[in-house]
């Protein structure tokens, strides 16, 4: 069993903002940092900046500042991004400092020495102007197969088919336009296929890297691992390689290595280990985790091991995968708009709402992850602003005021008692949920959790109860306040913000996982007075949401989301091959947005966007009376699980009798602007089938909690 466990996730390039797409895998990470942490667990998080490579070099020029300032600034934007995002490392490092020039020079020399690199002539694509090799991002052409104008050099973005840039027609330097040549060089490769055996028992090993990933890399076994080639001929940012002229290690020679080098930055500031091999040493008792997305597997799995094991380190235990995020189900696109940057988002939203909705959506697969705008705000409003959010606010508003911030002692037995003594015995299957990275099903349990004890006050009524026997209202809002805790204690990971609230509200210490592996009933100190309490989030609102996406100017409308939010075409398979040098940044031609947006479609059709604007709701009916001088109008108390029940005033007098309605479940519209009925003002409107008059019956919605949203 490991002693400490070290996690990484992927080290961003320093050429842009972080996004929104980002921030799923950081997010996820973090989670699971987070939680281990709460466990008990001697757990580090590390990352650094990705500040090498030709895209970086390029941009720098551009700019016409040297590479070293121009990643400089990311450094400090991205670790600005992350924080506001509540995600924690332990250490922020970046790739270009001398910890990593240090590792990467220490692992050249042991691979060389053990005969692992190998020198060959190869022929590559040359800009005669810039002077300079072309990797295939950087070459534009007309795509082989289907004829597409201005195509990369790897890959037709219209077609999908992969090529060689050699394959292209008419190919074109990217940065200036002139047709490039071929020209050979000396290229220093790793002999990855010497190590095949190791890797194919590093991927059959328990818990390296989901199952289905590691069938899928076996493909890459049976058609013969390829050598990889380490090294790149200037002009390049990066590491000279030791020994060679104008030579340069490749940008995903040292990235991983930034993974240790950061370790031993750490560890010499803290003043924790001597150096990273407390770490990385091949023995050293440590559980090593990376988190990765879907684009850079092989990276990972394959490349990284190898050269672990030939230079004597350890070699990563697990590699969790996630997979991309899509918004309103399409590919995250800037001419839309929808590669939202952390920093647009941050400017209008707590991070809260985002973390939730992503740990509420995320599962150990590699599937991708759609951010539908309204699934977002229903989602979040309907389960953490309503369910949670009400249960902590009702259960302290009473106790806060008229009982004066007093909890009740623990009882012997009754609903409340077994209330939080059920909600206990749930722990084991979020703390499991957790550790599985199936995130989602820990959500799901949390909010039952929560919609039980809510479920447990509308029953016990406390409102009502207070002014009869103050002591039993005490008693059963105490109870409820357990799991108030409780629950805090659950979401930590996930929204530490909203947790920490909530126990400052309830006047209690943070309540960790390792607490509650022996905790007992009653969880709260009750002989401690309560905070203030107040709301712990507030709702969002559709505006707010939607300005999030910003579409460029100049760029058409962006297209409606698709309904239900997942589109077929964004689900890729597992393992893309992500281009080495990634994408210059130079401008290209935009592919024509409107493309494929329907057009003169029949005026009685709405865009899905129109009814995503209409919020329906589950409720329960709580009380119902004839509306005077009005015979086809009930006035109905409609419990949305808001606090308060709403009142809604509704023709379906002819059809229902009102003692017939009580605790009955019905589907509301619950964003009509509020009108006057016979001077009663009614906030939502009941949705019905049938002709009308007698002939009506209300919707139901099943067995779900008030203010379940209805999709
Ligand atoms: N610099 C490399 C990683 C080197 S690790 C030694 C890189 N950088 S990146 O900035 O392009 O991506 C960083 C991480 O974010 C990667 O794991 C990548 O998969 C992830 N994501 C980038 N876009 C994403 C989405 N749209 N959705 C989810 N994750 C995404 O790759
Ligand atoms: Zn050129």
């Amino acid at each position: 069993m490991a002693e400490r466990t070290l996690v990484t996730s992927a080290l961003p390039y320093a050429n842009g903002a972080v996004h929104l797409g980002h921030a799923v895998e950081y997010i996820q990470t973090d989670i699971y940092v987070r939680f281990l942490r709460s466990c008990g667990q001697d757990v580090v998080y590390f990352c650094a900046d990705d500040t090498h490579g030709t895209p970086i070099e390029i941009n720098a020029a551009k700019q016409g500042i040297p590479p070293e300032q121009f990643v400089a600034r990311f450094h400090d934007e991205h670790q600005r991004d992350f924080r506001d995002f509540d995600i924690r490392f332990d250490y922020f490092h970046s790739t270009n400092s001398p910890e990593n020039r240090h590792y990467a020079e220490l692992i050249y020399g042991r691979l060389k020495d053990a005969g692992d690199i190998d020198r060959r002539d190869i022929e590559q694509t040359y800009c005669e102007k810039d002077k300079r090799f072309l990797p295939d991002r950087f070459i534009r052409g007309t795509c082989p197969n289907c004829k597409s104008a201005d195509q990369y050099g790897d890959a037709c973005e219209k077609c999908g088919k992969t090529y060689n840039p050699t394959d292209l027609i008419d190919p074109k330097c990217a940065l200036c336009g002139t047709p490039p040549v071929r020209r050979n060089s000396v290229h220093l490769f790793f002999k990855l296929s010497r190590h095949a055996d190791f890797l194919q028992e590093v991927l059959k090993r328990p818990g390296f890297i989901h199952p289905g990933l590691a069938t899928q890399l076996q493909g890459f076994f049976e058609k013969g691992l390829a050598d990889w080639d380490i090294s790149r001929d200037g002009p390049y940012f990066g590491f000279a390689i030791p020994g060679e002229t104008d030579k340069f290690f490749y940008v995903w020679l040292d990235a991983p290595i930034g993974y240790i080098a950061t370790t031993e930055k750490w560890a010499k500031e803290s003043g924790r280990f001597p150096d990273a091999l407390a770490y990385w040493g091949k023995d050293a008792p440590t559980r090593i985790v990376h988190f990765i997305g879907k684009d850079i597997v092989y990276f990972h799995a394959l490349f990284w091991p190898a050269v672990l094991k030939v230079a004597g380190f350890h070699i990563p235990n697990e590699i969790k995968v996630h997979g991309h995020l899509t918004v309103n189900g399409e590919k995250m696109s800037k001419s839309r708009g929808t590669m939202v940057a952390a920093r647009d988002y941050l400017d209008l939203l707590d991070p809260s709402y985002l973390r939730y909705f992503y740990a509420a959506n995320l599962g150990a697969g590699v599937e991708d992850l759609d951010l539908n705008l309204k699934d977002f705000r229903l989602r979040v409003n309907g389960e953490l602003v309503n369910n949670v959010g009400n249960l902590a606010n009702r259960a302290l508003s009473l106790l806060a005021g008229p009982l004066e911030k007093k909890l009740a002692p623990g009882r012997a037995e009754g609903a409340g008692r077994k209330l939080v003594e059920d909600a206990l015995a749930r722990v084991p299957e979020v703390r499991e949920a957790f550790e599985k990275l199936e995130y989602r099903n820990a959500i799901k349990v949390i909010t039952e959790i929560a919609s039980t004890a809510n479920a447990f006050l509308q029953t016990a009524a406390p409102w009502a109860l207070v002014k009869k026997d103050a002591e039993a209202a005490r008693a059963d809002l105490s109870d409820a306040a357990d799991v108030a805790y409780l629950v805090g204690a659950l979401l930590a990971p996930v929204t530490p913000r909203v947790s920490e609230k909530l126990f400052a509200q309830l006047g209690a210490e943070p309540l960790t996982f390792q607490a509650l592996a022996t905790a007992k009933y009653p969880l709260l100190d009750r002989t401690r007075p309560l905070g203030t309490p107040e709301p712990l989030l507030p709702r969002l609102e559709e505006e707010r949401v939607n300005a999030i996406i910003k579409v460029p100017a100049g760029t058409p409308a962006a297209e409606p989301a698709k309904a239900g939010g997942k589109d077929k075409k964004t689900e890729k398979k597992p393992v893309e091959a992500k281009s080495p040098e990634g994408a210059p940044a130079v401008p290209t031609t935009q592919a024509s947005p409107g493309a494929g947006a329907a057009e003169g479609a029949p005026a009685a059709d709405i865009e899905y966007a129109d009814f995503a604007k209409v919020v329906l709701k589950a409720g329960r009916i709580v009380a119902a009376e004839k509306v005077k001088g009005a015979d086809k109008l009930l006035k109905l108390d409609v419990d949305l699980g808001e606090g308060s029940p709403r009142t809604i005033v509704s023709g379906i007098a002819e059809a229902y009798a009102p003692e017939a309605l009580a605790g009955r479940r019905v589907v509301v519209v619950a964003n009509l602007k509020p009108r006057k009925l016979k001077g009663i003002e009614s906030r939502g409107m009941l949705l019905t089938a049938g002709s009308g008059g007698k002939d009506l019956s209300l919707l139901e919605p099943g067995d779900v909690p008030p203010g379940a949203e209805v999709k």
